[in-house]
């Protein structure tokens, strides 16, 4: 089973993911984690240029392209051969993040990411995608008081507040495959949210997987 972590900047969904495979792993599943951008050594480096802060020259053509870069090699490298040998890959943002970013944030024509995306991924879909749902304003504050500020936090508010918006849609859209939970909830009630969601997704497939 393929699993995506989605949300606005400072959403919380990245502390809580070793929570999670913690967990699963207890529950005899084979998890593996990876995240974007990056995730390999090539899409380690391509994350260095895309968050650094003095690339504020970078057209959102280029950024796009980019991210596409480092989530081809993920998918090729990590995501594909680790789903063929049965585990459970857990990912922190995939493709939904160039739709809110690069298509709802940018208001870039939705089409055409859906094919770049599409390339890149070679149509990869996740079996579920958490959304971590976070107004923008309270998402950005936490960013900062982290001191974990990047290119990508120092985009106006209301580039925020439209990715937020988009991450809505999308969820509504799909609703077999997004599940949204409450991310300004304390740490510990989100984890024990998340662990309830995805395990109840796991074991339905599990069983569906099952032999009569
Ligand atoms: P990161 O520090 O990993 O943030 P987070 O912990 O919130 O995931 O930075 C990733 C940034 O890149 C984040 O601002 C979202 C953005 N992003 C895009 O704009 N498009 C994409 O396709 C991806 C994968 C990320």
């Amino acid at each position: 089973m393929f699993i995506t972590l989605e949300g606005p900047d400072g959403s919380g969904k990245t502390c809580q993911i070793p929570g999670l495979a913690d967990f699963l792993r207890q529950r005899g599943y084979d998890v593996l984690t990876t995240r974007e951008p990056g995730g390999t050594g090539i899409g380690d480096q391509v994350r260095n240029v895309l968050m650094n802060l003095d690339n504020t020259a970078m057209h959102p053509r280029t950024e796009i392209l980019l991210f596409q870069s480092s989530r081809a090699q993920l998918v090729h490298e990590v995501i594909v051969p680790n789903l063929e040998a049965g585990k459970v890959v857990i990912c922190d943002r995939y493709a939904d993040s160039t739709l809110a970013y690069q298509g709802y944030g940018h208001q870039t024509d939705m089409q055409a990411l859906h094919n770049i995306v599409n390339f890149a991924t070679g149509g990869l879909k996740p079996d579920l995608t958490i959304l971590f749902d976070i107004d923008a304003e309270t998402g950005l504050r936490r960013r900062s008081a982290d001191g974990d500020w990047n290119r990508l936090d120092a985009y106006a508010l209301a580039f925020h507040e439209r990715v937020r918006a988009g991450y809505h849609t999308m969820a509504a859209a799909e609703p077999e495959r997004w599940l949204t939970l409450d991310a300004t909830q304390s740490i510990e009630d989100v984890q024990t949210e998340l662990r309830r969601l995805v395990l109840s997704r796991l074991e339905v497939a599990t069983q569906e997987k099952r032999p009569e």
